[in-house]
């Protein structure tokens, strides 16, 4: 059985971080978006991946992704050349895929407990197409199912008047019928072949379209408040009936309390840290808090500063920031630091679409 994994999309409502780096490139608890999808198919068994790229960043998710190969996956990297929908992925990867049944799972979609319970249902179902789906809050953001008696009755993009709170998360496993579906499809208002189109397709021809329920599961929707939370979720997870995993040095005069992970070479003196949280190889951590549900990447700096509740990627430099920072997302070598010159002013050099929350 193979996978494909798209890597993709753009992600426009995540600049300006995904003016410089592709979006399934942004970490969370320090690890890249696209390395909990490998990890998810991997931990199914399957390691014969195809990975869906644009032709813009997709070198640089090949590179990535071939540099942290620890999985032994066999990665093949398929280009889209315009981004023409779900269902065109599907089309333009047949040939990776062959004639066997196979998992097709949208890399920006991270869940927590894994896939190989959804892939046994699936095998054991007789489902020509078996949707993974979770209940959440705003249906219309996804594509919804309708479900009558174990089985999926219809499914719609972004429905206006969602028909159930069941979303169509980004993970399905499919046998050769869907190719014939994403051949007799036609784009939609927006000019995409839809993926949920594909699936009302089946439906409409008598195939079997099945589900298995997910708990866990989370989606970027789109803004970097959603990053914190898949954050939290993955920190929550990560550290979950573990004990704390401290590898750098930490003085006697910090003191720590909930899970906390501090990898190789960080060094935190005289400061407090309050999981669960995780602290990157080379940062120094000084005199300092650092609160719940932070990540903080490789080579960071952070002196005379309280962070919390924030994605800080690496090489960051936080440096007497006055106030706390909360709620915030830093890209790589990106910095906050205290400047003595006078006159005292607030100065900023910061990129196109950034956001400055001023207390
Ligand atoms: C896509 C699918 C949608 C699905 C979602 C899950 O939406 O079209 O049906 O619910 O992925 O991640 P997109 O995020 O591309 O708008």
């Amino acid at each position: 059985m193979k996978a494909l994994i798209t890597a993709g999309g753009k992600g426009t409502r995540l600049r300006p971080i995904t003016y410089t780096s592709n979006k399934h490139l942004i970490p969370i608890a320090n690890k890249p978006m696209i390395a909990y999808a490998v990890d998810a198919v991997v931990g199914a068994g399957i390691k014969d991946i195809g990975i869906v790229i644009n032709p813009d960043t997709g070198r640089e998710m090949e590179r990535a992704l071939n540099d942290m190969n620890s999985w032994g996956a066999r990665f093949t990297f398929i280009v889209q050349e315009a981004p023409q929908g779900l269902a065109h992925v599907v089309k333009v990867s047949r040939s990776f895929i062959g004639e066997e049944p196979f998992i097709f799972y949208l890399g920006d979609n991270v869940i927590v407990k894994g896939i190989d319970g959804f892939l046994k249902d699936f095998l054991q179902s007789g489902d020509n197409a078996h949707l993974v789906l979770a209940r959440v809050k705003e249906p219309q953001r996804f594509g919804v199912a309708a479900i009558k008696e174990g089985r999926i009755v219809s499914v719609e993009e972004k429905p206006a008047r969602p028909k159930s709170e069941y979303a169509v998360t980004g993970i399905y496993f499919y046998d050769q019928t869907i190719f014939e579906a994403v051949e007799n499809i036609t784009p939609s208002d927006r000019g995409e072949l839809e993926i949920s189109d594909a699936h009302q397709y089946l439906i409409d021809k008598g195939y079997r379209v099945g589900y298995s329920e997910a708990t866990g599961w989370w989606k970027d929707t789109g803004k970097p408040e959603d990053l914190l939370e898949a954050n939290r979720l993955v920190l929550d997870q990560m550290l979950d009936g573990r004990e704390d995993a401290i590898s750098g040095d930490v003085d006697e005069k910090t003191d720590i309390a909930g899970k906390v992970i501090i990898e190789g070479g960080a060094k935190v003196s005289n400061s407090s840290l309050r999981g669960p949280l995780i602290i990157g190889k080379g940062c120094v951590v000084e005199n300092s808090y650092i609160g719940p549900y932070t990540s903080i990447d490789a080579e960071c700096l952070i002196r005379d500063s309280e962070v919390e509740y924030s994605v800080v990627m690496e090489q960051c430099h936080i440096v007497e920031a006055d106030v706390r920072i909360e709620r915030s997302l830093l890209g790589r070598g990106a910095k906050i630091i205290k400047g003595y010159s006078r006159p005292r002013t607030q100065r900023f050099i910061i990129g196109d679409q950034s956001t400055i929350v001023l207390a």
